[in-house]
């Protein structure tokens, strides 16, 4: 057992090793652990506090991506709005992938629920079809098709949560659609929801995600 006193440096020191930069915040729960994946211009510390309200018991694991866009932390390299660089997407999911097992193994998880908002969304997604068995499940907030041609994945029924915006300026409605479909297809048992909103995180969001996550 830790003197309290020695919390911080404990926790300090879960902060910057392993492959990824990232935040670890130990929960009393067995339940799954929530892998947190920030937005464009976002780091490890933006989800924390949406984690902690989803499931206030379970452990978050939060990586900061690596890719820098006029020095915003993304988690793959993109052409323009919209326009992803696939090579880098299908690389740095793999990247992704590899610390998700180095830090189960490290800090002893369970197979985490992805909770992405945007780009963090967008990486979560390519996991699900790249390598699925690194998650046991997923919270899309805001995603989009990442892969023109995704490779045939196998999802076993993996529950996803997507959430989307009806008036969203990134992402049209029927894109949404597609990465919904193309995660039915590939097996998982997807709801998909769409709000009254844009491309922000809304109090509706943080309710249904937390409905989903404790169904
Ligand atoms: C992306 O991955 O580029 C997102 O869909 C949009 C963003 O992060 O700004």
């Amino acid at each position: 057992m830790l003197d309290p006193w020695e919390w911080g440096d404990y926790l300090a020191g879960m902060t910057h090793e392993l492959s990824f930069t990232h935040r670890f915040e130990p929960g009393i729960s067995t339940a799954a652990p929530l892998l947190l994946l920030h937005g464009t211009g976002g780091d490890e510390n933006d989800l924390l506090s949406l984690g902690k309200t989803l499931a206030p018991d379970r452990s978050l694991l939060s990586p900061r991506g690596r890719v820098l866009e006029n020095g915003m932390p993304r988690f793959f390299r993109r052409l323009a709005e919209g326009i992803f660089d696939e090579q880098d997407v299908i690389k740095r999911a793999h990247e992704l992938a590899d610390f998700i097992v180095e830090a189960g193994e490290n800090y002893k998880l369970s197979k985490p629920v992805a909770v992405g908002f945007s780009n963090g969304a967008n990486i979560a997604a390519a996991l699900l079809l790249m390598r699925p068995e690194v998650l046991s499940g997923a919270i899309l907030l805001r995603a989009m098709v990442h892969l023109a041609k995704p490779p045939q994945a196998d999802l076993e029924e993996k529950p996803v949560l997507i959430i989307s915006g009806t008036s969203d300026p990134i992402i049209p409605a029927s894109n949404a659609a597609l990465l919904a479909a193309m995660l039915r297809k590939a097996h998982a048992n997807v709801q998909h929801e769409t709000l009254p909103t844009g491309h922000s995180l809304t109090q509706n969001d943080v309710t249904l995600a937390s409905k989903w996550l404790n169904r």
